[in-house]
């Protein structure tokens, strides 16, 4: 295997290398302003002031998380990454709404992990800017699913409760992993003989479903089969294991 060379500057890289780098910070850039926005909207569904101040926090740290997109993005003066990520959810990809503060807990639980275990295949990118803002990143996603995980469990207590639970796990399981994008896509061979992710979207899905496992089976929830999922817009590779 070739060794995989570090990149600091624009003038480093190909066309190819440069527009696989600015989609990817795109992707993130969208899944963060996506985050803020729909944790933003549900404010009023929190009870209690703690609670509502702990959940701005979160946003806050979606902000910069996506300010530090923004930062990327001017470096390789790819654009107005905020134009194009704000018009994304207006126009092309919004965000659905959350109705409820329990499927703001599941939205947090599902939807961050899943940008977590994306975040994860960046923190060897050869591109060495991104490197060093993914660290940051994942230690306060890291707080936002586990608090999203106990809002979870404290609404599977009763089976009346875990049916309606239930139901929005699998909204958000189908939100979340549209976000891995196309597996085994030539991109995803590219990004990788590249360096700028180590394995294919399909291995970094799968490897998300395995690690909700241990928090569904204490919740007693189980994966929507792959209709479901369908009829919720999103398609899932017949390689994908959702067996608990
Ligand atoms: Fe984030
Ligand atoms: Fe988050």
């Amino acid at each position: 295997m070739p060794k995989i060379r570090t990149i600091r500057t624009r003038a480093e890289m190909d066309q190819r290398y440069y527009d696989l780098l600015v989609r990817m910070i795109r992707s993130q850039g969208y899944r963060e302003l996506a985050a803020a926005t729909v944790f933003a909207e549900a404010l009023h569904l929190v009870p209690g002031v703690d609670l509502k101040r702990k959940v701005v926090t979160h946003i806050d740290e979606e902000m910069q998380h996506f300010e530090a997109c923004c930062t990327l993005y001017d470096a390789l003066d790819a654009g107005d990454l905020d134009q194009h990520c704000s018009s994304m959810l207006r126009e092309q990809r919004p965000i659905p709404a959350i109705t409820s503060f329990m499927e703001l807990g599941v939205a947090q639980l599902l939807y961050d992990r899943a940008s977590a275990y994306q975040l994860r295949e960046y923190e060897n990118s050869s591109y060495d800017p991104y490197c060093r803002i993914v660290g940051k990143i994942l230690e306060e996603e890291e707080g936002h699913e586990s608090f999203g995980a106990e809002i979870m469990l404290e609404f599977c207590r009763t089976p009346e409760q875990r049916t309606n639970t239930q139901r929005y796990f699998n909204k958000w399981l189908a939100v979340s992993l549209r976000s891995f994008g196309r597996p085994h896509s030539p991109g995803n061979a590219y990004a990788i003989d590249v360096g700028l992710k180590t394995r294919d979207s399909a291995a970094v899905a799968q490897d998300y479903l395995d690690s909700l496992k241990t928090i569904m089976r204490v919740s007693g929830l189980v994966f929507p089969d792959r209709p479901c999922l369908m009829t919720a817009g999103t398609e899932t590779s017949p390689d994908v294991d959702l067996s608990l």
